[in-house]
């Protein structure tokens, strides 16, 4: 059968990542998903990174070109790793008006114009798939959509921004600076490409507002939530937190209430025995509440090319998986369904 056909966009740090990967597991990846994936073109922002990036036996494209990946009828799915939120939503509508499914990394893009995308996506019957926009390596869209589907979800909470984590970790252990710990985050490619979305808790809102539209069946909607970021802090509130029996960790919490939903990013005194508060480095953790299930913790690798390419390639399996099937009996499923929501309010903090 003819290898499944990918229109990459973007190829920074997650684009190489997933092309290695797609190379180096290809036999599994071929084997699970019944039909082998090939990268066919890579587009991307800049001439210079477009020839010496890609990888060999590719098209490239580059600048306005990007648009003719996404127009490539030979290309089955679209894979968005651009960033940012305008060249980002029209190259995505555009492939789904083109009738091509989508997986992207995108969390700023889904959590301010997911609405919009995914009611397109429902539309023309495409797939959007996003595993890797929330807490890069760890399968926590998967887990709320399927294994947690049984339940009434209660509350999340989590630490879901790798680069403010792995910053409060080395402050507090190597007493290195604020800025020189985000320095080397930025250097070992974790940081977004304005690190002011890390440390102002911007990213963990987007993919906070992502989690709780699955979670609780809402709207996208991240201008309600409430954010603080971890800037402010200094090594003396690390360490008379530290004194007092605490860890400070940049928290993404949303949770039920009666009368609405609570969607907030703030540091958090998290007692120092907890898991939680334990998960050092660029390390995620997201711990869910079901009523049925109860309380479980699901923690991995938040940002980095190779764990943010694991997710980006389980959904370029899954939707490979759908292509497979006879064309009568694809059903694309949707993680977040537009019309399906519930009314249930943001509440202010
Ligand atoms: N800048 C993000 C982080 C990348 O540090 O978590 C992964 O989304």
């Amino acid at each position: 059968m003819k290898p499944i056909q990918v229109g990459l966009l973007g190829f920074g740090t997650v684009g190489a990542g997933v092309a290695k990967v797609l190379v180096r597991n290809a036999e599994e990846i071929g084997r699970r998903a019944g039909r082998a994936i090939e990268v066919k073109r890579v587009g991307v922002r800049n001439i210079d990174k477009a020839r010496t990036a890609a990888p060999s036996g590719t098209e490239l494209s580059f600048g306005d070109d990007m648009r003719a990946v996404v127009d490539d009828p030979e290309v089955d799915i679209v894979c968005e790793l651009i960033g940012g939120t305008e060249l980002a939503k029209e190259l995505v509508l555009r492939a789904i008006a083109n009738r091509k499914h989508v997986v992207t990394a995108n969390k700023a893009l889904l959590a301010i114009h997911g609405n919009e995308i995914f009611a397109a996506a429902q539309k023309a019957g495409v797939m959007v798939n996003f595993e890797a926009a929330v807490a890069g390596g760890i399968p926590i869209i998967k887990a709320l959509r399927e294994g947690l589907t049984a339940n009434r979800i209660e509350w999340i909470a989590g630490i879901i921004n790798g680069t403010s984590n792995f910053i409060l970790s080395d402050m507090r252990d190597t007493g290195a600076s604020f800025a020189d710990a985000l320095a080397q985050a930025q250097k070992l490619g974790y940081a977004e490409a304005d690190p002011t979305f890390d440390i102002e808790g911007h990213d963990a809102a987007h993919k906070l507002t992502i989690l709780a539209a699955i979670a609780f069946g809402i709207p996208m909607q991240f201008e309600k939530a409430y954010l603080e970021g971890i800037s402010t802090l200094s090594r003396d509130d690390i360490r008379y937190a530290e004194e007092l029996g605490y860890r400070i960790k940049l928290l993404g919490i949303t949770k039920r209430k009666p009368n609405g939903i609570e969607l907030r990013v703030h540091p958090t005194l998290v007692p120092a025995k907890r898991i939680i508060a334990n998960v050092e480095g660029v390390m995620n953790a997201v711990v869910v509440q079901g009523d049925a299930v109860g309380q479980t913790l699901y923690s991995g690798r938040g940002a980095g090319a190779e764990p943010t390419a694991s997710a980006v390639v389980a959904d370029l399996v899954d939707v490979t998986r759908l292509l497979t099937a006879d064309p009568e009996h694809r059903v694309p499923h949707l993680a977040f369904q537009p019309d399906r929501l519930v009314d249930l309010p943001i509440l202010p903090i």
